[in-house]
């Protein structure tokens, strides 16, 4: 076995990478995967059998909890022939109850396996055990309140679906944009097309760090904080809206005083949004947007985001693992 290089840019070629930071995304390396995305697309909605990760096995390492992400996984390597070592809660359930450390662990899981998949309650778990895996890629699926780069590339596949570009775009971004990793991931790329726009929605206590602000701001994306609704433009081209991320308050009070202050109902939407725009999340919601607005065309977090999720990660397995060029 040759010992892989350690996380690092893309640049067209995925072979080996730990996927870790939408950092390591050109614009490049992102069409190439939508390039793949799509086939991928082809594959899933004709039941076609695919044997591209035949013989691969795949672990879903998730010290945290996980639907979404983890069933897509799941299924992104099932639909191409792939298996799966699946360990969920590993805190409670396997040698890590026992005092195992995260290195040990890292080190048995990808002796067993091709490429491991993190989710971990750590801001910089992922790149700690990329560093850890000498052989295996490590994809993160979530490092705390750090990033989901899985997550962003599935968002801004749907958000190209819809466009046809990813410059140009104004986007509005609510809710908890402190800790929502999904949200600075998305940030971050966008601020690798041009001339972006976001607007930021959310409780003063749940606004962006000044640090990641300051970065994205640098990276050359147009960011607008707002406080209120009405301040909502008119022409934004998607809403990305996210839920108060309970499990990162240490005092239960404070999240209670700050959920749910910003919902999407069937009035908010007719009021401040505009017919062309698409309504995002990336789930679970837990109040933010009512299920009244679930019919509206323009609502895509149960629709296209979802089914999304499965072909970009069938994408990245396939590319990382060196099955598609
Ligand atoms: C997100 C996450 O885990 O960060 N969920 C997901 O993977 N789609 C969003 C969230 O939990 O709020």
């Amino acid at each position: 076995m040759t010992q892989k290089g350690l996380f690092n840019k893309i640049n067209g070629n995925f072979k080996n990478k730990d996927i870790v930071s939408l950092r390591q995304f050109d614009t490049k390396s992102i069409y190439k995967l939508f390039k793949v995305t799509k086939k991928m697309a082809d594959i899933a909605k004709h039941a076609k059998s695919s044997n591209i990760l035949k013989g691969n096995i795949v672990t879903l390492l998730f010290y945290e909890p996980s639907s979404r992400t983890f069933g897509s996984f799941a299924a992104a390597a099932k639909q191409l022939s792939g298996h799966t070592i699946e360990i969920i809660n590993p805190t409670d359930f396997s040698s890590v109850s026992k005092g195992e450390t995260f290195e040990d662990t890292i080190r048995v899981f990808e002796a067993y396996c091709d490429l491991i998949v993190l989710r971990h309650p750590e801001k910089g778990a992922a790149q700690k055990a990329a560093e850890i895996a000498k052989f295996v890629p490590v994809i993160n699926a979530g490092d705390g309140i750090g990033e989901h780069p899985t997550q962003a590339l599935l968002d801004l596949y749907t958000i190209y679906q819809k466009f046809g570009k990813l410059n140009n775009l104004t986007g509005l971004f609510a809710g908890d944009l402190l800790n929502g990793r999904t949200v600075k991931s998305l940030l971050r790329g966008l601020s690798l097309f041009s001339n972006n726009i976001a607007y930021l929605l959310s409780p003063k206590q749940l606004k962006l760090s000044r640090e990641d602000f300051d970065d994205f701001k640098k990276s050359g994306l147009k960011l607008i904080e707002i406080e209120n609704k009405k301040d909502i433009p008119k022409n934004a081209n998607f809403w990305y809206w996210t839920r108060t991320q309970k499990e990162r308050f240490k005092n239960k009070k404070n999240y209670e005083e700050v959920k749910n202050k910003f919902i999407v109902t069937k009035k908010v939407l007719q009021d401040f949004g505009n017919k062309d725009m698409i309504l995002m999340h990336p789930l679970p919601r837990v109040g933010e947007i009512l299920p009244e607005v679930d019919g509206d065309k323009r609502a895509v977090y149960l629709t296209s985001e979802i089914r999304n999720g499965m072909y970009i990660r069938m994408a990245l397995l396939s590319l990382v693992l060196g099955k598609i060029k």
